[in-house]
């Protein structure tokens, strides 16, 4: 099969990590955009990219990229595209998508469109006046910025986030990949102590033992593309050992501290689930008294922002506190702490040596950096 091009969403401010792990899975011609990164590769990349990616959203197949301002532009520019090359005749082809700063801006219109083209065009390679459309599904998605269509089949399914580990119904829970790319961010390698004194149902401890370990973060879940008959289960397999292959064997000392003792319980209970049980140690602790006398270490963190007035000043006491708390310790000890508090760096009592804009999930977020004294590495 000719190469493929893939488009991987990211949440923003993460699009240049996404980019570093798929030029480290060898990716080729790797495109970074707002929000998304583009790479080339072939199809038993689907399984690699699906099992391993920690940072991105979804992993879509590229089909084609046109102008669009009208819906016949849009009709005959999604009918151009050579869809029987991956959509089988009893395929199903839901499509959704999304429009921004463009001519064609209602999306349900632009969705119908889509499913004509489409349809038309397997109709017409099937021999089909209706396609039965009761197999495996092929999720087609599409996005028009600026008046350009982007068409895409999803292979994913449940967003990469999903890795399978985390109990529902928990309350202001970090996304796994935003949490992911915090401890990336962060620069933990899995040599030093890492804690999240704030750890809530702990993403971001699990996270940086998925990382230490170099453990591929889907390997506990299924994909649509699993489904697809010319993508054959071997790709999964040898992608699934592949991976396998890459993981260390080590000691770690990863550490997840919360008030809230129903908050450590699903957090225990989530790293079972992530089977990392082994290399986490999740405990009742007030952050307000956090200690640790290791002379270098990572605190990765998210404590509560405060949304409303009122625990918008709790938040600033307790950003206060544990800013004097964490004064008391050695000095290689580098500190990343997400906040959307316009006030965290003057109640926290340090300018951060670094800001990164992240989002977490529509709220606008800076993971505020300090970077400790130099030493060793991770
Ligand atoms: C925004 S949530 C963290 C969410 C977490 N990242 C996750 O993915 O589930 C903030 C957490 O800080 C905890 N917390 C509040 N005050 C605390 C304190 N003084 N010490 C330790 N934890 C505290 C809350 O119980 C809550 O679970």
């Amino acid at each position: 099969m000719a190469k493929l091009t893939f488009a991987i969403p990211t949440l923003l401010g993460v699009e240049g990590l996404t980019a570093d792990e798929l030029r480290r899975m060898n990716m080729e011609d790797v495109r970074v955009e707002n929000g998304r990164v583009f790479c080339q590769g072939d199809i038993k990349d689907i399984p690699r990219l699906n099992l391993r990616l920690r940072t991105g959203e979804r992993v879509l197949i590229l089909m084609g990229t046109f102008r669009a301002t009208t819906f016949e532009e849009l009709f005959e520019g999604t009918r151009k595209l050579a869809w029987e090359r991956f959509i089988p005749d009893r395929g199903a082809f839901p499509v959704k998508g999304f429009s921004l700063n463009s001519a064609l801006h209602s999306v349900p219109a632009c969705q119908s469109i889509v499913k004509k083209a489409v349809a038309t065009r397997l109709g017409k390679v099937y021999h089909r006046e209706t396609l039965p459309e009761t197999g495996a599904l092929y999720q087609i998605q599409f996005s028009i910025m600026k008046d350009v269509a982007s068409l895409m089949i999803d292979t994913s399914g449940p967003g990469l986030y999903k890795r399978g580990y985390r109990a529902v119904g928990v309350a202001a829970p970090l996304r796994e990949t935003l949490a992911a790319a915090m401890v990336m961010v962060s620069g933990y390698r899995g040599r030093d102590p890492f804690c999240d004194p704030f750890c809530g149902s702990g993403t971001i401890a699990i996270e940086a033992a998925l990382i230490a370990k170099n453990r591929a973060p889907g390997l506990n879940r299924t994909f649509s593309a699993q489904k697809w008959d010319w993508l054959p289960s071997s790709a999964w397999v040898d992608a699934a050992g592949e991976a396998m292959d890459l993981e260390f064997d080590g000691n770690y000392d990863i550490w997840g501290g919360d008030i809230d003792p129903e908050a450590i319980r699903i957090a225990r209970s989530n790293a079972v689930k992530a089977d990392v049980e082994n290399l986490v140690r999740f405990e009742v602790a007030d952050a307000r008294s956090f200690s640790r006398t290791e002379p270098y270490g990572y605190i990765v963190s998210n404590p509560p922002y405060g949304e409303r007035l009122m625990e918008k000043r709790e938040a600033e006491d307790l950003y206060r506190e544990f800013g004097r708390t964490v004064q008391g310790l050695p000095t290689g000890w580098k500190f990343n702490i997400l906040s959307s508090h316009t006030e965290f760096e003057r109640t926290f009592g340090r300018t951060a040596d670094k800001k990164r804009k992240l989002y977490n999930g529509m709220l606008k977020c800076d993971l505020f950096q300090y970077g400790g004294k130099k030493g060793k590495k991770g």
